[in-house]
């Protein structure tokens, strides 16, 4: 199986002294919904099961990308700005390319799995008093100063790797779908997936590009309203973002492609957070659930999806944030090691 650098070598900055390296990123499962796609009235429904990345989200396709032009630059150290995906897969990169790993991330606000990953990957975790913003705006300025490669996406090698999730789809579905929902945090995926679908049909591997409908959390909304958010809030921490760094990549995604950029409510989020869950099987983490939130939303407000290829982005697995889960589902019931009890209540259904 080659590994992204290799098999989509000819679309990405990939030179002869560019290393290959891989941790097994990229070639994730396009999934077809089995019920939601009959509540939504959609022609085919899929979602594009990011999660299933080496690191758990789809920060790996632009992180392998990243950290092997850092190798090629001969750089010893990187650092990043994070809400969590982005520092496990930093760490995780930077492990195998022997780099030294700074991540700055606030403190007390990312998921705790995205922690454990960024500790056991051997990262060094820089949290501050504030908030992925100032987290950014800190970076920015170290990076300027000194030779330590920044590793957001700012950095064009990220866009660069993560538009391949667009030739993906494209190679599984035969062309382009007709609507991309994804959610919208830092702006740099959506702004990936664009570049990703128009390359893909200038190269005659499409005849279609989609519409791409981006989601921010209401509480994060800075494109949306159209101005930053000094405190953004929402309970999907990865996307609690507040002054993009990518707007102008999303709100040129939207306007060529003739999509929309809106928000969805914290309770819009776990909604479909839940139905992703107990209906599909498929455990995305709270910010993930926004593109389907979005395509709900979409639909409520009346958008006829029948005959329709629509493709939801899961960008990052649940598993990251077991504290969301815990809170949002009924507790387990709790009972005495006992057969007839057990069986009592099993009987009860
Ligand atoms: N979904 C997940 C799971 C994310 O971690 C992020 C961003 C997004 C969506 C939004 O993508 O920023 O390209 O618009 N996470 C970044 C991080 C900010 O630090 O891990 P975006």
């Amino acid at each position: 199986m080659p590994c992204l650098l290799e098999k989509y070598r000819d679309f990405l900055p990939v030179t002869p002294q560019t290393p290959i390296i891989t941790i097994g990123e990229a070639d994730t499962p396009l999934v077809r919904s089995r019920r939601l796609e009959r509540e939504i009235g959609c022609g085919e429904l899929y979602f594009k099961l990011e999660g299933c990345n080496p690191t758990g989200s789809f920060k790996d396709r632009g992180m392998v990308v990243a950290v092997a032009k850092a190798v090629e630059a001969k750089n010893s150290a990187i650092i990043c700005a994070s809400t969590g995906n982005t520092s496990a897969s930093a760490a995780a990169f930077g492990a195998v390319c022997s780099l030294t790993v700074f991540v700055v991330v606030p403190k007390g606000n990312i998921a705790l799995g995205k922690l454990a990953q960024a500790l056991v990957y051997g990262a060094r975790i820089l949290a501050i008093d504030g908030n992925f913003d100032k987290a950014l705006e800190i970076v920015r300025a170290i990076t300027q100063k000194h030779p330590i490669t920044l590793v957001n996406s700012l950095n064009p090698h990220r866009i660069e790797g993560q538009k391949t999730a667009a030739f993906e789809i494209v190679d599984v579905l035969g062309d382009a779908p007709d609507y991309l929902f994804i959610p919208v945090g830092n702006a740099g995926n959506i702004t990936a997936y664009w570049k990703g679908f128009v390359h893909y049909k200038q190269a005659g591997k499409a005849l279609n590009t989609p519409k791409m409908m981006g989601f921010e959390a209401e509480g994060s909304a800075a494109i949306v309203r159209g101005k930053a958010i000094a405190d953004p809030e929402t309970i999907a921490s990865a996307i609690r973002i507040g002054n993009p760094a990518s707007w102008k990549g999303a709100v040129a995604a939207r306007d060529e492609s003739g999509g929309v950029i809106d928000s969805v409510s914290d309770d819009e989020i776990l909604d479909a957070y839940k139905i992703l869950g107990t209906q599909e099987g498929v455990f995305g983490e709270p910010a993930s659930a926004a593109s389907v939130a979005g395509l709900i939303k979409q639909r409520n407000n009346g958008t006829d999806f029948s005959n329709k290829r629509v493709v939801c982005v899961i960008t990052g697995t649940g598993l990251k944030d077991p504290d969301t889960a815990i809170k949002s589902a009924m507790p387990p019931t709790e009972l005495p090691a006992d057969l007839e009890t057990v069986e009592r209540l099993v009987l009860q259904g």
